[in-house]
């Protein structure tokens, strides 16, 4: 009933010779027929990206916008600014916003707010640090970033994305049980706040996915897909993650 969505995150990596690399290649496997595919370059490269990708079913995302609709804010990008160039998807708080440039769980329900007004659909990462879940704090950390981030917005426009902190960039993945648990309990909170939503909504893993690890992940039940970081740069690997989310 859900269909799969597999995202790539970027980061501060690639460029436009990447992004034509990336379209020749998608042009002819088209995996996009099967699956939704999505890229999110750094934003300087978005309407290269749109010219590139869209054109071949390749949705194009932002990998953060303000939680402001305009004004003085030096350095920010907003949300409909997004959709100007073709964007139909923005990540929002990725830890690595959240550890390195100090966005708090505050910012982020204006960021979705943001979002969901332009037209955008919100990507929302959460996910805890090893010290919390060590520490048995896993479901309070992940309803308290829901909770924060969830406010007065449409349920039916949002994806959740599950990146455990100690697991991104690491190469240690949560084991495929381990992310299903979480991950049924991200839709349990969303059965309590919008009950309608809950089957429906994506809720994606992110944390070191691997051609090579992709399809045990995928193939749990709740489990909708990938956000993709470092392996996202390698068409070749992006591909068969692709293809391990088109086979679940
Ligand atoms: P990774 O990153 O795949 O390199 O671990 C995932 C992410 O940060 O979204």
């Amino acid at each position: 009933m859900r269909t799969s969505l597999v995202i790539a995150n970027w980061k501060l990596n690639g460029d436009a010779e990447l992004l034509k690399q990336m379209a020749e290649h998608f042009h002819q496997s088209e995996i996009q027929q099967h699956v939704s595919v999505v890229v999110c370059p750094p934003a300087v490269y978005l309407k290269t990206a749109d010219v590139l990708l869209n054109a071949i079913g390749i949705a194009i995302g932002g990998q953060n916008c303000s939680e402001f609709e305009h004004g003085a804010y030096t350095g920010e990008i907003s949300a409909k600014m997004l959709a100007d160039c073709g964007c139909n998807y923005v990540l929002i708080g990725h830890s690595e916003r959240r550890s390195l440039f100090a966005e708090s769980d505050a910012v982020m329900a204006g960021k979705v707010q943001q979002a969901q007004a332009a037209g955008l659909t919100p990507v929302l990462c959460i996910g805890e640090t090893l010290e919390q879940r060590e520490a048995g704090e896993l479901e309070h950390v992940i309803a308290q970033q829901l909770s924060s981030a969830c406010k007065e917005i449409d349920f039916e426009n949002l994806v959740i994305a599950y990146e455990p902190v100690w697991a991104i960039g690491t190469g240690k993945t949560a084991s495929p049980e381990q992310a299903q648990e979480v991950h049924r309990m991200i839709r349990d909170w969303v059965a309590k706040q919008a009950p309608e939503t809950a089957q429906k909504i994506q809720i994606l893993y992110g944390g070191s996915v691997k051609a090579e690890n992709a399809a045990e992940l995928f193939s749990q039940a709740d489990i909708d897909g990938g956000l993709i970081g470092g392996a996202s740069l390698d068409t070749q690997q992006f591909d068969a993650i692709c293809q391990a989310a088109k086979d679940k």
